[in-house]
This record gives C-alpha cells, sequence and structure tokens, in this order.
C-alpha cells in the first residue's frame, strides 16, 4: 500500500498488521501507544456515538469503553487487528455497543453525518489519500461533531516511536486539508503526539 505522505509502498506490519507479525506488532502497539491524552482531548459526551479510523489493537477502544458513549465504532483493515481489538468486548460487541468493522478511512461504510465524535490516531499518514480520507471522514461526522486526528510526534516523542513524526510540510498539508473541509481547524501538541481537531 502506497500512502500520500511517503508515496512509496509500506511493508511494516504496523502499516497493515498481517499474521503473526501483525499480531505481534499489534501487541506492541498495545504497549507503546498511550492514548489517554486522545480521550481527554476528544472529550466524549454522554450518549455520544463515536467512530474510531484504524483502531489497530484497540487501546484507545478499551478507553471509550469507559465513557459514557452510546455507541462505538470503528474500522480497521486489517482482520488481525479487528480479532485482537474485539477480543476484550465480547458482551458489548454482542450488546451493540461496540462494532468494530473492516474499513478504511475513504471507506468507512456508515451513513452519512451519523458520529458525534470521529478519531484516528498514528494512522493519518498511512492513508493511501488524504483528501479521499478527510472527505469520508467529514462525511460520517454530524454537523457540530468533531474530528480528532493525531500522530506520532509531540513535546516529548517517545523514543520508539519519534523517527515516526510528521515532518512540518506534512503537517501542514493535513491542516490545509481539514480547512478545506471542515468548518474549525485547530492543532495542539501532545506529550507524544500531534493532534488536529476539526469541528464540522
Ligand atoms: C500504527 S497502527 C495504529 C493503531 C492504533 N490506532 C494505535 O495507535 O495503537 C495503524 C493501524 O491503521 C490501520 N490502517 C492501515 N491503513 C488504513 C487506512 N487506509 N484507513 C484506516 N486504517 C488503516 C492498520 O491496519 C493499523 O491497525
Amino acid at each position: 500500500m502506497t500512502s500520500w505522505s511517503r508515496g512509496e509502498p509500506g511493508l511494516s506490519p504496523f502499516v497493515l498488521p498481517r499474521g503473526a507479525r501483525g499480531r505481534i506488532a499489534g501487541r506492541f502497539m498495545l504497549w507503546v501507544n498511550r492514548q489517554e491524552e486522545v480521550l481527554d482531548l476528544l472529550d466524549v459526551p454522554a450518549g455520544a456515538e463515536v467512530l474510531e479510523v484504524g483502531y489497530g489493537p484497540g487501546g484507545l477502544i478499551r478507553l471509550l469503553k469507559r465513557t459514557r458513549a452510546r455507541r462505538i465504532c470503528g474500522v480497521d483493515p486489517s482482520a488481525e487487528m479487528r480479532d485482537l481489538a474485539s477480543r476484550p468486548h465480547s458482551d458489548e460487541i454482542l450488546a451493540g455497543r461496540i462494532d468494530l468493522r473492516l474499513g478504511t478511512a475513504a471507506d468507512t461504510g456508515f451513513p452519512d453525518a451519523v458520529f458525534d465524535r470521529v478519531v484516528s490516531v498514528n494512522n493519518v499518514a498511512i492513508w493511501p489519500d488524504l483528501d479521499s480520507g478527510v472527505a469520508e471522514l467529514h462525511r460520517v461526522t454530524r454537523p457540530g461533531g468533531r474530528l480528532l486526528i493525531a500522530c506520532h510526534g509531540g513535546t516529548r516523542p517517545s523514543i520508539l516511536t519519534r523517527s515516526n513524526a510528521l515532518s512540518a510540510d506534512k503537517v501542514e498539508r493535513i491542516e490545509r486539508a481539514l480547512s478545506g473541509t471542515f468548518a474549525e481547524v485547530s492543532r495542539r501538541d501532545l506529550t507524544s503526539l500531534t493532534s488536529f481537531t476539526a469541528i464540522r
């Protein structure tokens, strides 16, 4: 898969986790990728419908489960990640509160304007096409709802992930794509993530 940010195929098991290597990468991401600050910034209201794009092994899904969100949905193209992320939540999946599907940023498969919060962590750089992803996430966000995109970077990037931090021109490119589509856009550096919040 060739990403918009690198222009070359990403062969790492972190880009599209598959098979045994993908499962090991998933366990590593669960350990390394802390998501508490993302949850705080997302500020999920009671009764909200939330979509996570590229949920990977499901670190943020575990945190979202503790909020008062009414429904927590997710899309990720990796069947291995869907299995790993789903495993701790069989009751809530059966009850319909958690719904983790195969899909991508550019093709979530959800209807128009259904989500109060849409969030993507550590995957915007690997989308094949930035504008198609942003357009799709705008489509599924409710008017007044919020898209939060976060990627490696921040004020104190982790030694394990700092080589994946986006360059200044890529950060600007993301801001431009969001500003061309959403009403309000802001950027904020978290501890080990750079975040973009866009309000529809
Ligand atoms: C580096 S992992 C990050 C996982 C998780 N969000 C985290 O921070 O721990 C990237 C994830 O994005 C998924 N992914 C790859 N291409 C994608 C796309 N086009 N749209 C959405 N997710 C994608 C991968 O399958 C993988 O699970």
